[in-house]
């Protein structure tokens, strides 16, 4: 990803605006943890994170996200590293407890429409990072092929939203009778003017109200 790319990512999605950051060489701090949430992008050198349960070692443009509350330590070799750092509000404990907080409501405690409505503002951004990131990234395709593979030819599948549609059209080419859904209109606007081919297979609907019977059971 490229600073520009991520400077409007963050804007798009509540973070502060990036600030340059310096990682001194041979840095090997304890483990720690914030109470806000914190993304980094790597611009130079090679940062470690190490987490309770992985370390992830990233290169320059490569970013990771560190939600509130997570143990966690950035660690550097003799280079050091260089990278823009963002910041927002921990959003989870705002919300009184996360995603199952209350009834009706998703991530955050935002309802549906409020959901949509962020999503719709950033449906252009979200396509021109994702819409084709099946093409470079080989581990979402192989665990979207072995899904396929073990639903076996023609099955029918539901991806509840499903954003632009890129892994919907991805079903649809592995032989699957793939239908994608989601609540943002501006999403599947751009995945039916995208995937032009099987634009039926996109449909605004929010993941509570689907027509099919057969996905509602
Ligand atoms: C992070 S995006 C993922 C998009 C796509 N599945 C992908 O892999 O890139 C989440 C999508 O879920 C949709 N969404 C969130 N809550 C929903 C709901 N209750 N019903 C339908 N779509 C929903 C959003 O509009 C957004 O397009």
């Amino acid at each position: 990803m490229s600073p520009d790319a991520f400077t409007r990512e963050c804007a798009a999605f509540g973070w502060a605006d990036p600030v340059a950051t310096e990682y001194p060489p041979d840095d090997q701090p304890a483990m720690h943890a914030h109470d806000f949430d914190a993304t980094v992008l790597v611009l130079e050198g090679e940062l470690q994170m190490t987490f309770e349960d992985r370390v992830e070692v990233l290169a320059p443009g490569e970013k990771c996200v560190v939600a509130a509350g997570t143990q966690h330590s950035e660690q550097t070799g003799a280079a050091g590293a260089r990278g823009l750092l963002a910041t927002r509000a921990n959003r989870t404990a705002a919300a009184g407890g996360g995603p199952k907080a209350a009834e009706g409501s998703t991530v955050d405690g935002a309802t549906v429409e409020e959901v949509s409505e962020a999503y719709d503002g950033v449906a252009e951004l979200y396509a021109e990072l994702f819409l084709n990131q099946l093409d470079h990234v080989e581990i979402d395709r192989n665990l979207i092929r072995s899904f396929a593979d073990r639903v076996g030819p023609g099955a029918r599948v539901l991806d509840a939203g499903c954003g632009p549609g890129h892994v919907t059209a991805h079903l649809d080419h592995l032989g699957l009778d793939a239908v994608g859904v989601d609540s943002a209109a501006a999403m599947i606007g751009i995945g039916q003017r995208e995937f032009r081919r099987a634009p039926s297979r996109l449909a605004i609907c929010g993941r509570s109200r689907l027509p099919m019977p057969r996905f509602t059971e």
